[in-house]
């Protein structure tokens, strides 16, 4: 069964927007975050209507297209701050983008909504025009209410054992479709290394290499006593 006291702020709630893959929303301080942006191409979310989603930052964890297909014309139509690595960061700036802010691997920043720890990861991050994406990231937003971690596309590594030292984790946001990233058998070890009980499932279903069965993969976690949500496509679920 799932511990409720263990690893998790009791004052902890947050509201989750699901809109495929690995894009997703979250509000932190009155602030709206996007995560990897991926909806125009992705057959799954065909029902969402990218004109109707707001964004006050866009974190962008790695150069592939099933991160960045709608960063450009999100950011330009809200005036969303894009957060990336910083060779992303300037691909954006020379495609007219004004607001961006470069991080990199090993680094933080306090941002207006909280603070921001870039991780390391272990994938790529090429760009789809050839240039250098330099390196994949995973962020750790830390701030007065709740802190998450989401690893972007990743394999599972040891460095996740030193996540723990610079935040508590209240959720882990794991990718488990495999193939191209963790399956859910080293997702459960990544949510142990980063000690906490709830996680959230993405990165799977979207192509034919990374489906996964619902069911079994959260019956894995749960032997574990982990929680693991896989929200639908278009739903906002609080945590
Ligand atoms: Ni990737």
């Amino acid at each position: 069964m799932f511990d409720q006291t263990i690893g998790i702020n009791k004052y902890f709630k947050m509201e989750f927007g699901f809109y495929g893959h690995s894009c997703f929303s979250v509000v932190v301080n009155e602030k709206k975050l996007l995560f990897d942006p991926f909806i125009t191409g992705n057959e799954l979310a065909v029902g969402i209507d990218i004109n109707c989603i707001d964004a006050d930052y866009i974190l962008l964890s790695h150069g592939h297209f099933d991160r960045l297909a709608d960063a450009e014309i999100i950011a330009k139509r809200t005036g969303a701050t894009i957060i990336a690595n910083y060779e992303i960061a300037m691909w954006y700036a020379g495609k007219g983008i004004k607001k961006y802010h470069p991080m990199n691997t090993g680094g933080k920043w306090t941002f207006d909504f909280g603070t921001v720890k870039c991780v390391n990861t272990i994938h790529s991050s090429s760009l789809r025009d050839g240039s250098n994406g330099g390196s994949p990231m995973g962020f750790i937003i830390i701030n007065d209410d709740m802190n998450f971690y989401y690893a972007g596309d990743t394999a599972l590594t040891m460095d996740m054992q030193l996540i723990p030292q610079f935040a508590r984790i209240d959720l882990a946001i794991l990718p488990v479709g495999d193939n191209f990233t963790m399956g859910p058998e080293d997702a459960v070890q990544a949510a142990k290394m980063v000690q906490t009980k709830r996680v959230i499932g993405v990165h799977y279903d979207t192509f034919g290499f990374i489906k996964i069965d619902h069911q079994k993969t959260i019956d894995l976690f749960d032997q574990h006593e982990l929680e693991l949500k896989l929200p639908a496509i278009g739903t906002t679920i609080t945590l």
